[in-house]
C-alpha cells in the first residue's frame, strides 16, 4: 500500500533538479506498480492530469490509455491543445470523446445551478464509465489527486472535480503526485517539458463554462460566452495582465438588454469581466484593469461576438461575491 502521507522530511520541490528526481523516483515506482498492465486516466486538460498524463507516458508510454471527454462546456481551442500536446507531440495513447451534444441536450432547460452540476458530473462518469467498458485489461486508473486534495477531502477527487470516479469501478489507483502541493506539481509539469500554458493554466471549474453561462445554457449564448472569453484572455496576454491575474474570465447571464446597432434595436446579453487575485480563493481581491484595456475588451466583444451588446466589469471582492457566478 502507497503512503498517503507527506513525510517530513520531503523537501520542497522548486527546482528543476528537484523535480527530475521526483520524476526518476516515481517513473521507478509507478514500473514496479504496474508491471505490463494497462492503466486509464480522464486527461481534462488541467494542470493535475496533465502533469500525472505525461509523468505516465514516460514512465509506461503505450500502457497509459488517456481519455479526453469533451463535455462542451470547454473554453476556447482547450480540447483541440489536448489532443495536439498529448496525441501529437507526445505521441500518447488518447481516446477523444466528442460527448457535446449528450451534455447540452440533458442541460436543455435546466436553470438551477446545482442542478446543472450535478447533471454535468453523473453524465461526465456515464460517458467514461461507457469508454471504459469498451476496452480490454485495464487492471489501473490514473488519478491527478494532489496533497490538498487528501487533506481537505476524502483523497478522492470527486465532490469539486468532474472527473469523479465511477464507484463500482474496481481498478487499483495510480497517484504519482499525490503528495505534492500545486505548485511542486507545475514545476514538475514543467520538468516533463509540458508547455506553459498548460502548468501555468488557471483554476477551471470541472463543469466549466456550465457555471459561467448562467441559468438554462443555450448553444447560441454558450458560444457568445466562448468567444468573448477568448478576447479577454488574449487581450490581457497582450498587455501583461495574464501574469498578474490568478483567474479571469467571461459571465454571460440569461438577460437581455437592449441596444442598437447598424441604426437597428439590437437586443443583446451583457458579457461580464471577472479578474480576481487571490492565494487559495477563500477570499480574493479585484485587480485594476487599465480603461484602455477596458475599452478595446469592450469594443472587440462587442463588434465581434454574435449577440453580445454590452460589457459589464465586476468590481465585486470575495467575501462577498464568490470568484464564479454560478
Ligand atoms: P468560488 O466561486 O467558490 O470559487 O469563489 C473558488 C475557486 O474554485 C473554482 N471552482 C472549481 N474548481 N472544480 C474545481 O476544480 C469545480 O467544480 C469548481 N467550481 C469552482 C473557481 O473557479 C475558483 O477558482
Amino acid at each position: 500500500m502507497l503512503s498517503n502521507k507527506r513525510p517530513d522530511s520531503m523537501e520542497r520541490i522548486t527546482t528543476k533538479e528537484l523535480a527530475d528526481a521526483f520524476i526518476a523516483e516515481q517513473i521507478k515506482e509507478v514500473r514496479e506498480q504496474v508491471g505490463d498492465k494497462k492503466v486509464l486516466l480522464a486527461l481534462s486538460g488541467g494542470v493535475d492530469s496533465s502533469v500525472v498524463a505525461a509523468l505516465l507516458i514516460k514512465a509506461i508510454g503505450k500502457q497509459l490509455v488517456c481519455v479526453h471527454v469533451n463535455h462542451g462546456l470547454m473554453r476556447k481551442g482547450e480540447s483541440e491543445d489536448v489532443i495536439e500536446v498529448f496525441r501529437n507531440q507526445l505521441d500518447a495513447n488518447l481516446i477523444y470523446i466528442d460527448a457535446t451534444d449528450r451534455f447540452l441536450g440533458l442541460l436543455e432547460g435546466v436553470s438551477e445551478p446545482e442542478k446543472k452540476r450535478k447533471i454535468i458530473g453523473n453524465e461526465f462518469i456515464e460517458v467514461f464509465n461507457e469508454e471504459a467498458s469498451k476496452l480490454d485489461d485495464i487492471d489501473f486508473l490514473a488519478q491527478g489527486t494532489i496533497y490538498p486534495d487528501i487533506l481537505e477531502s476524502d483523497g478522492v477527487k470527486a465532490h469539486h472535480n468532474v472527473g469523479g470516479l465511477p464507484e463500482d469501478m474496481h481498478f487499483e489507483l495510480v497517484e504519482p503526485v499525490r503528495l505534492l502541493y500545486k505548485d511542486e506539481v507545475r514545476v514538475v509539469g514543467k520538468a516533463l517539458g509540458l508547455p506553459s500554458h498548460m502548468v501555468d493554466r488557471q483554476p477551471f471549474p470541472g463543469p466549466g463554462l456550465g457555471v459561467r453561462c448562467l441559468g438554462a445554457i443555450t448553444r447560441d449564448r454558450l458560444h457568445a460566452l466562448r468567444e468573448a472569453d477568448a478576447i479577454l484572455r488574449e487581450e490581457f496576454d497582450i498587455c501583461g495582465l495574464s501574469e498578474k491575474v490568478w483567474q479571469y474570465f467571461i459571465a454571460v447571464p440569461d438577460m437581455k438588454s437592449v441596444g442598437v446597432r447598424d441604426d437597428k434595436r439590437y437586443e443583446g446579453w451583457s458579457a461580464i469581466i471577472r479578474a480576481v487575485n487571490t492565494k487559495d480563493a477563500m477570499t480574493a481581491t479585484i485587480e485594476e484593469i487599465p480603461y484602455s484595456v477596458l475599452h478595446k475588451i469592450t469594443n472587440r466583444i462587442t463588434t465581434e461576438v454574435e449577440g453580445i451588446n454590452r460589457v459589464l466589469l465586476d468590481l465585486t471582492p470575495k467575501p462577498v461575491g464568490t470568484i464564479e457566478w454560478e
